[in-house]
């Protein structure tokens, strides 16, 4: 049983994890490191290190922490739940090294081969002097990923060689590789699935919006919106994913002595000969998981510390809510450029009202404090419901200068996607 948990991060899905952890019985005391002015109002937030292991340990040692879960990915690439699992605390996340399955999309590439993985064509390019002859060998769609951390952004696909060979060459220009893709055509799932060595417990599938604006278009963002379950997507599609790439993977990771524990998110194109991976992720993906959560009737800590403590295969089948959950981000203006903050945020204190990038001025005011502001949830008996009631909540905040996309679900409310 857990009762105390520290959480780590300070985003949209951290408060999410939050809520679901306030909402198990079990759990009877909250804490966050660094969390943000919405986490503050149902746990203690700490200003701490996350990427320090030794300053995230002595935190969960102080407050005698029975579960640490750590959202985001720069914590677990760089070892702190290594540092919590060498001090004795139960820790939600994979070791540095299975979280390279984000890390390095050359060993995830490497991995999936050898698991028999479908996955895109590609090719690493290290060498500036290689570039175009390896980008003739792609496109007209090209895909171009910076080979390493970029929160999202790192990635551009696009049908103008010209826009993905100066990508390319700024990625090299910064020191890093940079990884040529075929386009993987079909729409976009993101199954998150519980992982303990080789037992693996899918979420509910749900798909995220990554480009700033309507309909697509403009730059990718670290994720504008999201919808949970998908009605397009056949019944028997989640199972599919667990055996033809989840399971598999995971067992090649325990085959490589480098078995995954945590949150395993496999982001796939669903084409018309089944699922095709677009990219492993060690951790719950935002904004994805303020929807997929607000519809989960089990209790999350019970099923997070199944997972850490690697009792996942015992844990009761998990129990979700009927009906639709639709996330909604605002964002600061300028995002996904520099985005500007400070500014007074009204009415971001309410129910479904997430929040991802804010903090508290000297006035006790709250501002915003980062790219993606606030996440804003809507659930209902259906999708339109639900985005009805994400957007009403919308209305009610004032932010100047945000932003938001008003088309979140949309096409899949309106019959529109098809594999
Ligand atoms: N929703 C995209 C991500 O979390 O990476």
């Amino acid at each position: 049983m857990v009762v105390r948990v520290l959480v780590i991060g300070s985003g949209g899905r951290e408060h999410a994890l939050l809520i679901g952890l306030r909402n198990d019985p079990s759990v009877t005391d909250l804490h966050v490191a660094p969390g943000n002015a919405g986490t503050s109002a149902i746990a203690t937030n700490h200003a701490v290190d996350v990427v320090s292991g030794d300053a995230v340990v002595a935190l969960a040692q102080k407050l005698e922490a029975d579960l640490v879960v750590i959202g985001p990915e720069v914590p677990l690439v760089l070892g702190v739940a290594d540092a919590l699992r060498e001090a004795g605390i139960a820790t939600f996340g994979p070791s540095a090294q299975a979280a390279q399955i984000e890390g390095s999309k050359a060993f995830a590439k490497d991995v999936m081969a050898a698991a028999g993985v479908h996955t895109a064509h590609a090719e690493i390019v290290d060498n500036p002097a290689h570039l175009d002859a390896a980008l003739d060998r792609f496109g007209p769609t090209w895909v171009v990923k910076d080979d390493g951390l970029a929160a999202g952004k790192g990635v551009v696909v696009t049908a103008d060689r010209d826009v993905a060979r100066d990508h390319a060459a700024e990625c090299l220009e910064s020191g890093h590789p940079v990884l040529l893709e075929s386009f993987l055509d079909g729409p976009e799932v993101s199954l998150f699935c519980l992982v303990d060595g080789e037992t693996v417990v899918p979420l509910l599938p749900a798909q995220d919006h990554k480009r700033v604006g309507d309909n697509d278009a403009g730059p990718n963002t670290g994720g504008m919106g999201a919808y949970t379950p998908l009605p397009w997507l056949p019944a028997e599609m989640t199972e599919r994913i667990v055996d033809e790439v989840v399971k598999p993977v995971a067992a090649e990771m325990v085959k490589r002595g480098i078995p995954f524990s945590g949150l395993l998110y496999a982001g796939l194109a669903i084409g018309k000969d089944g699922p095709a991976v677009v990219e492993f992720n060690c951790r719950f993906g935002d904004p994805e998981t303020q929807a997929v959560l607000a519809l989960l009737k089990s209790p999350l800590g019970a099923a997070l510390n199944a997972t850490a403590t690697g009792t996942l295969a015992d844990l009761p089948a998990l129990e979700w809510h009927d009906g639709a959950a639709v996330t909604v981000v605002v964002a600061a203006e300028n995002y996904p450029g520099k985005p500007r903050t400070g500014d007074v945020i009204t009415g971001a204190d309410a129910e479904g009202v997430l929040h991802a990038g804010t903090s508290t001025n000297a006035d006790g005011a709250i501002v915003s404090a980062g790219g993606r502001v606030l996440a804003v949830v809507g659930t209902g008996a259906d999708l339109a419901e639900a985005r009805a009631q994400a957007y009403d909540r919308i209305a009610k905040i004032k932010l100047p200068g945000s932003h938001f996309r008003t088309d979140i679900g949309r096409n899949a409310l309106e019959g529109k996607i098809s594999i």
